[in-house]
């Protein structure tokens, strides 16, 4: 099975749906939902405060509450409108409620439009560690209104480009040619709808290709981790990096790590990092690279006792390496200060 996805409005999933799980950014009128949800009643609506601090048991535990309350039946729709932190909650709540519940999601950033929302990955943080604890379990729909594309701010259009970067390396060069031609218009703000959402499509598709070959991360679908191993420790390590920067951050250093281990050439390495540069990201962060070499012996990949990293011998061409401490360590103190 699959989740449709597909482009929509907002507005035509409300009336569909029994409950709303909605990202509080939107009890706000400039947020942009405001006048979509006037007429949806108040008392069926659970509002999560988006962000890294959503994905916690105790969320959980009070948007179930909120589900047993409103007494849902298991073919009743529940749809969950926000980021990737609110979609992974809510979707996780919908996942376990009476085994599964009918789920709709609306993401509204460009992140969760072009990863969280698609493939059926939901979970919360636990012990600290990223995306511990969840199911995998498909929405039935996901629907993408282009609406957020032009009301979020702009920082999380840059958050979003990172994953779109990660996925035009994994499967769509044309998609990083366009990332680079349309950086300028992006970064300003000024692209226009139809290479924008030609962008997202394309994100979509990479990923969609992906998990719908392997949807239980039995193989191919592991690829999609490519920069998280990096990522995921700097998030871990330092609560102020969102997971878009720290992915840029991570695709920059699994690219030189390449590199490093002789497995891709400089040229490899210097066209992923003049496309993180178009878009400003971090080349080093602020934090130190044992701690962070630390924190990735939780890395779910891992095989026995030994670190498994997604790299690339060139764009398109992806692999699973298991480097040595050092060769990870070099490649840290270089992008840390
Ligand atoms: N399940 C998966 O397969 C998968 C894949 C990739 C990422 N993720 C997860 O997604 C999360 C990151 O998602 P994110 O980048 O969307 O961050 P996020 O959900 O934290 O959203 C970022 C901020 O933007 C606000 N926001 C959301 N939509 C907005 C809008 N349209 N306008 C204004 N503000 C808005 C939120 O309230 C939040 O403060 C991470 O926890 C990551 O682990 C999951």
């Amino acid at each position: 099975m699959n989740s449709l996805i597909r482009e929509g409005d907002v507005r035509d999933i409300l009336s569909k749906s029994a409950v709303l799980i909605v990202d509080d950014v939107f009890e706000k009128p400039a947020a942009g939902l405001h006048e979509a949800l006037a007429d949806y009643p108040d008392d069926s609506i659970y509002w999560l405060r988006g962000g890294e601090s959503a994905k916690q048991w105790d969320q959980v535990k009070n948007v179930l509450t909120f589900l047993y309350e409103k007494r849902l039946v298991r073919d009743a729709v529940i749809t969950v409108i926000g980021g990737g932190t609110v979609c992974d909650v809510g979707a996780f709540a919908a996942s376990i409620y009476l085994r599964g519940v009918t789920l709709y999601l609306v993401p509204t950033t460009l992140l969760s439009m072009v990863d969280a929302s698609v493939g059926g990955k939901t979970g919360i943080n636990f012990q600290g560690k990223k995306n511990l604890v969840g199911t995998f379990y498909l929405a039935q729909e996901v629907v993408i209104d282009t609406l957020f594309l032009r009301s979020q701010p702009h920082q999380l259009i840059t958050e979003g480009i990172a994953e779109i970067v990660k996925a035009g390396l994994l499967g769509d060069a044309l998609l990083l040619d366009m990332l680079r031609d349309q950086g300028k218009n992006i970064i300003a703000g000024t692209i226009a709808d139809e290479p924008f959402e030609d962008i997202v499509w394309r994100a979509i598709a990479v990923k969609h290709a992906i998990v719908t070959e392997d949807p239980r991360e039995q193989g191919k679908r592991a690829f999609l981790n490519l920069g998280h191993t990096f990522a995921h420790a700097l998030e871990a390590e330092e609560g102020r990096y969102s997971h878009g920067i720290a992915v840029a951050w991570g695709l920059r250093c699994a690219a030189h790590l390449s590199v490093y281990l002789n497995i891709a050439t400089k040229e490899y390495y210097d066209k992923v990092r003049e496309l993180l540069d178009i878009y400003d990201y971090p080349s080093k962060v602020s934090a130190s690279a044992e701690s962070l070499y630390a924190h990735m012996q939780y890395d779910k990949k891992k095989h026995g006792n030994v670190l498994r990293f997604v790299l690339q011998s060139a764009i398109g061409e992806t692999t699973m390496v298991e480097p040595d401490e050092d060769s990870v360590l070099a490649i840290l103190n270089e992008h840390t200060r």
